[in-house]
This record gives structure tokens, C-alpha cells and sequence, in this order.
């Protein structure tokens, strides 16, 4: 849309988070709120975005990156006076602007949408997107004219008791024509409850200079909730992690308890997955069609591949092959590539480390700066000695080895393909069936700096 224009408003602290973090960078299902908002703007492409930041500002524009043009507000006088930062960007502009608050984190695109379809139908001055809520504590109220426009927005602290008792509240979103709200916010003052200047206040004075304001009410109170306190970004996120469950449903993926599922909006699940209760699925995941997750796997920022079952278990930064097992109770940390059909039994640890397919690590094992080949199989407590105390030594096993139980991989070491060993042995330097080669240079004990 060429001409639009959008406005973040992000300069509050957030006081009432208690927090040494800017409130709109406080995360709900794994993103910040501000990055929901702009996702949520960003389909409707804009021909810019600004965020109007304040408290810790380089903090956010940081954040931001290119997404959006940062203004800067000194002083928080008022969400009028914060939009007016963006104004000499604007003075020539004539199409719409959409205003949003920074900390609505579950705002859909498509009701936005439909305040700017609203606005341009019927050639309003502005649309204001409101809700009615069985309890509109904190919020602005909506005075309607009789013909159903608006005709203000009172404040709480500023309201009578009449206009307390109203339920139809303002959600802080609104698309305005722009040439109009910059004429209405040179006219705002600060002579109310709160001193601030208040954007809410160009609503009458657009009414007053014969523009009319339509409201339009959002069907799904929750889409608007406002996040003022830790108690709120806890609801706003049970409300979203709602909403991503029965999206992922949507697309065929089996979640047998949402209520105890938590999976972030990045995530992408293929069809006739099953995801098992109490798990946990963070960042950017990627899981294959038809596999099998939990109960209780926590994963994150990691790729499973197509009929993999993964349950009780820690997978982080790694990348799983298909029809792969892991757990119970196993540990896959960052740097791993655990290629097809390989199982990973219980009480078994990988990092920084490849797995080759079909290879088999049962019970109890750990695998540090490992590189296993395909088919092999290591036999109970098989571990790597990866580290002297100073530095890390890698492991390698060629295909098809076969390691007894408690076997020691004192790394460096090469095991050669084909190799077979029994029990207890502790391998060093390069190896080959069963007969270990001397190590290079015996090791001198370890001190630590
Ligand atoms: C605002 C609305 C209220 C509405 C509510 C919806 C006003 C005067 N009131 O109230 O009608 O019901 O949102 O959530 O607009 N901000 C700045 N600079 C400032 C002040 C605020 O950038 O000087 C930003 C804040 O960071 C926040 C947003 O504007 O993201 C809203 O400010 P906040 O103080 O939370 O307003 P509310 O009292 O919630
Ligand atoms: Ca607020």
C-alpha cells in the first residue's frame, strides 16, 4: 500500500513491568511484542514504518534493524506528542496513516486490514479500532455520537461517572488521514488528569472540524489486550501460544494437549506430526512430516527430519535426520548433525558432533567433537575423552565400527572402518581391529590456568 504509513508507538518504560528492559522487547511466544506488531504490519507493506522510541532507545533501534525508521521522543509527554516525532516525515504526505501501540502483541493483520478498508469505504477522517470488555479498567472509553460515529475518547482518569460505565473501550489502534491528524494534533493540549498530551484528543477535534470517526469493533477481545505488567504478558502469551496451536492444527499437525504445549511462532511442523504433551518447541524449528515429538522434548532452534520420534529429551541447535529415535532422557546439544535412522537411547549426551546413518548409541554415552560414521554401533557407557583439561580432541570413527560396552575414545583418535573391539577397551592414536596402534606421545596431566 503506497500510501500508507505506519506508526509504532514504543517510548514507554513500561513501569509497571519492573523491568531494566524496554516493555515492548519483552517476549510473548519466543518474539519480542514489538516484532509481533510488525509482523502484523508488514503484509500490508507500507511504504515506511516508524517506531517511536524513547526509554533505552538505542536498545530498540537496535532491535529494529531495518524493519522500521526510529524516531526518537525525549521526553514521554503524551502518545500525541510521541506521534508528533514522526511528523516532518509527514508533512507532505497524503495518504493514510496507521497508528498501533507497541505492546498489543496479538494483533492480526487482517483486522488492521479492515480499519484502513473501513476508513477508505466510507471517506472517514479516521477509524479507531475498540472492543467492548466486561472490565475496561485503565482503558479509554468510546463516547459515541447517536449516529454511531465517535464523537471522543475520554481517558480514565478524565472520565465522569457516565462515561465510566462504558465498556466499549479504545484499543490504542487507529488509521487516520494523515493531512487531517497532523491539522488535529497541532490543536492537542495537555490540560487533563495526566498532563500529557494525548492522541485520543484529536478524535473530537477531527469531530469538531467536520471529519467524522467510525469505530470498528474487534470480534475477538483478546486480539487487543495491552501489555502493562508481567501478569498481562503471561495472558497475552497463553492467548498466543492459543492461537499458534490451533494454526498448526490447521495445517495437520496433531497437538493432543495445547494447554501444556508451548511452540513458538517461527516453528514450522509438517503434516501428521504428533506433538505429545509438555513440550517445548523454541526459536526456529523445522520438524518433518509424521513425526513423533515428546512427551516432554524441549527443542530448540533445531531441524527434525520426517518420521522422527524424539521424546524426553534436550535438542538444541541441532539438526536431526528422518526416522531418527532419541530418548528417553537424552541430551542433543548445539553443533550436532544426527543423520537418518541413527538411534539415541537413554541417558546418552551428543555435542558438536555427526552421527552417521543407521549408527546406534543406546545407553549411556557421551559423544563430544565426535564424527561417527554410518552402522555403527557403540555398546553401553562407550564415551569420548575428548578433553585434557585445556583443550578439545576430536574423535573419529569410520562406518561400520563396533564398540563393546565402557569403551574409552581418548582423543584424539581414529577408529578405522570395519573395526571391532570388546569390552573396556580405551582406544588412543589410530586404531584398527582390535589391535591399537601405539599413541603418538603420552599425555602430561592436565593443568588448568
Ligand atoms: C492508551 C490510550 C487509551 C487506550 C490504551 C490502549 C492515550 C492517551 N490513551 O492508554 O485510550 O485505551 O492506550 O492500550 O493514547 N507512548 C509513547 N510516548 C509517550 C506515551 C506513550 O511512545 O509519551 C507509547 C507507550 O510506549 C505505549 C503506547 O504509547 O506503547 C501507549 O501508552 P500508554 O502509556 O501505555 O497508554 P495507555 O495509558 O495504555
Ligand atoms: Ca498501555
Amino acid at each position: 500500500m503506497k500510501d500508507l504509513v505506519a506508526i509504532i508507538l514504543a517510548a514507554g518504560q513500561g513501569t509497571r513491568m519492573y523491568s531494566g528492559l524496554p516493555k515492548v522487547l519483552h517476549n510473548v511466544a519466543g518474539q519480542a511484542m514489538l516484532d509481533h506488531v510488525l509482523e502484523a504490519i508488514e503484509p500490508l507493506e507500507p511504504r515506511r514504518i516508524f517506531v517511536v522510541t524513547g526509554f533505552m532507545s538505542e536498545r530498540v533501534r537496535e532491535h529494529v534493524g531495518r524493519r522500521a525508521t526510529c524516531v526518537n521522543q525525549d521526553k514521554r509527554l503524551g502518545t500525541a506528542h510521541a506521534v508528533k516525532q514522526a511528523v516532518p516525515h509527514l508533512e507532505n504526505f497524503k495518504g493514510e496513516v496507521l497508528i498501533t501501540v507497541g505492546d498489543t502483541p496479538l494483533i492480526r493483520t487482517e483486522t488492521l486490514r479492515e480499519l484502513i478498508k473501513r476508513r477508505r469505504a466510507h471517506q472517514v477522517a479516521a477509524t479507531v479500532l475498540t472492543t467492548e470488555l466486561e472490565n475496561p479498567t485503565g482503558y479509554g472509553r468510546i463516547v459515541r455520537n447517536r449516529d454511531g460515529t465517535v464523537r471522543k475518547i475520554v481517558e480514565e482518569k478524565d472520565t465522569n461517572i457516565y462515561e465510566a460505565a462504558i465498556r466499549e473501550i479504545n484499543t490504542g489502534i487507529y488509521v487516520f488521514d494523515c493531512q487531517k491528524l497532523l491539522a488535529a494534533l497541532q490543536r492537542v493540549r495537555n490540560n487533563n488528569a495526566q498532563k500529557e498530551y494525548y492522541l485520543t484528543d484529536t478524535i473530537e477535534i477531527l469531530e469538531k472540524l467536520g471529519g467524522e470517526v467510525e469505530p470498528v469493533v474487534a470480534d475477538d477481545p483478546t486480539e487487543i489486550i495491552g501489555v502493562n505488567s508481567r501478569a498481562e504478558l503471561a495472558r497475552a502469551e497463553s492467548f498466543l501460544r492459543r492461537r499458534i496451536a490451533l494454526s498448526v492444527m490447521e495445517q495437520g499437525v496433531t497437538v493432543i494437549d495445547p494447554a501444556t504445549t508451548y511452540i513458538d511462532r517461527q516453528v514450522r511442523i509438517g503434516r501428521d506430526t504428533v506433538i505429545h504433551p509438555f513440550s517445548v518447541l523454541k526459536g526456529h524449528c523445522e520438524i518433518g512430516e509424521g513425526a513423533q515429538i515428546g512427551p516432554q522434548a524441549h527443542v530448540t532452534d533445531s531441524r527434525i527430519g520426517a518420521g522422527s520420534r524424539v521424546r524426553f529429551c534436550c535438542i538444541d541447535q541441532a539438526e536431526l535426520g528422518e526416522g531418527v529415535e532419541v530418548g528417553p532422557y537424552a541430551s542433543i546439544r548445539p553443533g550436532t548433525r544426527v543423520c537418518d535412522g541413527v538411534r539415541i537411547g537413554t541417558f546418552v549426551e551428543v555435542t558438536r558432533s555427526t552421527v552417521g546413518a543407521g549408527s546406534d548409541i543406546l545407553h549411556l554415552s557421551y559423544l563430544g567433537d565426535a564424527q561417527i560414521g554410518e552402522r555403527c554401533s557403540l555398546g553401553t557407557a562407550s564415551v569420548t575423552v575428548n578433553f585434557d583439561g585445556v583443550k578439545k580432541h576430536r574423535t573419529v570413527l569410520g562406518d561400520d565400527v563396533f564398540l563393546g560396552s565402557r569403551t574409552s575414545l581418548v582423543a584424539p583418535v581414529e577408529v578405522e572402518s570395519g573395526s571391532r573391539f570388546p569390552h573396556n577397551a580405551s582406544l588412543q592414536g589410530t586404531v584398527t581391529n582390535g589391535s591399537a596402534k601405539p599413541a603418538p606421545k603420552a599425555r602430561r596431566p592436565a593443568k588448568r590456568k
